[in-house]
């Protein structure tokens, strides 16, 4: 077996390829760099080493929407599944430029599909988001709650997932949609997400700048008034795609499954708050309230039983590991801070 990873060279999809390389398994990772970070991949074991040699994860330099590029990458290294993670992920931006979203997202997945069902790949794992859900007015969010996203990004996943459903069933391949919740932490400071659109890293911003971290909104109808959230360790959600391609079979008999990866708890954003505060030693300025953000659901909770059910997976890490891996992270870029 050989996995491609693409989008290997982000964030998640680093951690993905540690994951896959300690459990034993061939992989090569496509990335366009648009976002991702070379530097991210040295800190994977084997990873931009020479092909062909064991434990090495070579390098694709490379687009999802060159199908050229996809199918010589299949064939050159002899890929028998594909775990695909290259997208753009920012909502505030798909607003502002949701051609370039579909284009990448969408388009992308296509062309990749084509390519995989042209090279006789079977088994594929889609990274999909709780972004499809929209604003779900439920305690705990399942796989059967209905999909309504709310702006671009979330619809180029539920699109996304359509695509990979039916070119699985057309094609018989194999396939699994990981709704990811909210992912936060890193498995080694290097492999920490550098953006900060996230809560945790919007919170380390605010506090490196000496600015008080904003609360958007005190008076949702939650137990602190704060929107509530579920927060998934990156290193867990890395183990969950092992388990899921692990399941994939070639004849896509095992197929079709969507799956939420998260933990089952909300933790409030006042909670998380405190706890990156606590975690930093950064108590002032503290946390101040902002007028509510368009488009914020109050709470977004997984049920995460259907992973556990059919992955034999449930998440290892509580939110203070995030909170204290990222703050790491943060510090490997701000060294002036420790
Ligand atoms: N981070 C989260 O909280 C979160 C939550 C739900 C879902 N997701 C999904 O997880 C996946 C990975 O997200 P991430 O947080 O690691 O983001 P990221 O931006 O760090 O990683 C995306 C990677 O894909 C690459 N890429 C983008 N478009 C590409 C293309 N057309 N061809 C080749 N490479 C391309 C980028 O260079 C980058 O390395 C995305 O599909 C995202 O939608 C992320």
């Amino acid at each position: 077996m050989t996995w491609l990873i693409t989008g290997g060279a982000g964030y998640i999809g680093a951690h993905v390829a540690r994951a896959m390389a300690e459990s034993g398994q061939q992989a090569v990772v496509l990335d366009d760099f648009s976002t991702g970070l070379p530097e991210r991949l040295r800190a994977v074991p084997g990873a931009g080493g020479e092909p062909g040699v064991p434990g090495d994860i070579p390098l694709v330099r490379g687009s999802t929407l060159d199908g050229a590029a996809l199918e010589t990458a299949i064939a050159e290294y002899g890929v028998t599944g594909v775990i695909h993670l290259a997208a753009r992920k920012q909502v505030a931006e798909s607003v502002e430029r949701p051609l370039h979203y579909y284009r990448e997202n969408v388009h992308g997945l296509t062309v990749l599909l084509e390519a995989v069902a042209a090279a006789g790949v079977r088994r594929f794992v889609f990274s999909s988001s709780a972004a499809v859900y929209g604003m779900p007015d439920v305690d705990l969010v399942t796989e059967d709650t209905p999909c309504l996203p709310m702006n671009p990004y979330g619809e180029t996943k539920l699109t996304g997932e359509w695509l990979v459903r039916a070119a699985g069933q057309a094609h018989g391949i194999s396939t699994s949609c990981l709704r990811y919740f909210n992912v936060a932490g890193a498995a080694e400071p290097a492999l920490a997400d550098t953006g900060v659109s996230n809560i945790i890293p919007m919170f380390f911003d605010a506090l490196t700048r000496g600015e008080a971290p904003k609360i958007f909104g005190d008076d949702y109808p939650t137990p602190d008034g704060t929107c509530v959230r579920d927060y998934i360790h990156v290193q867990d959600l890395a183990e969950a795609h092992v388990k899921a391609a692990g399941l994939l079979s070639p004849d896509g008999s095992a197929g079709d499954l969507t799956l939420n990866i998260g933990t089952g708890s909300g933790v409030s954003v006042r909670e998380m708050a405190s706890l990156v505060a606590e975690v930093t030693g950064r108590r002032e300025p503290a946390a101040e309230v902002a007028p509510r953000r368009a488009g914020d659901p109050a709470r977004v909770v997984a049920s995460a039983r259907r992973a556990e059910k059919e992955l034999g997976w449930t998440a290892r890490h509580d939110v203070r590991a995030m909170v204290a891996s990222a703050w790491e992270g943060w510090l490997l870029r701000h060294p002036e801070l420790g």
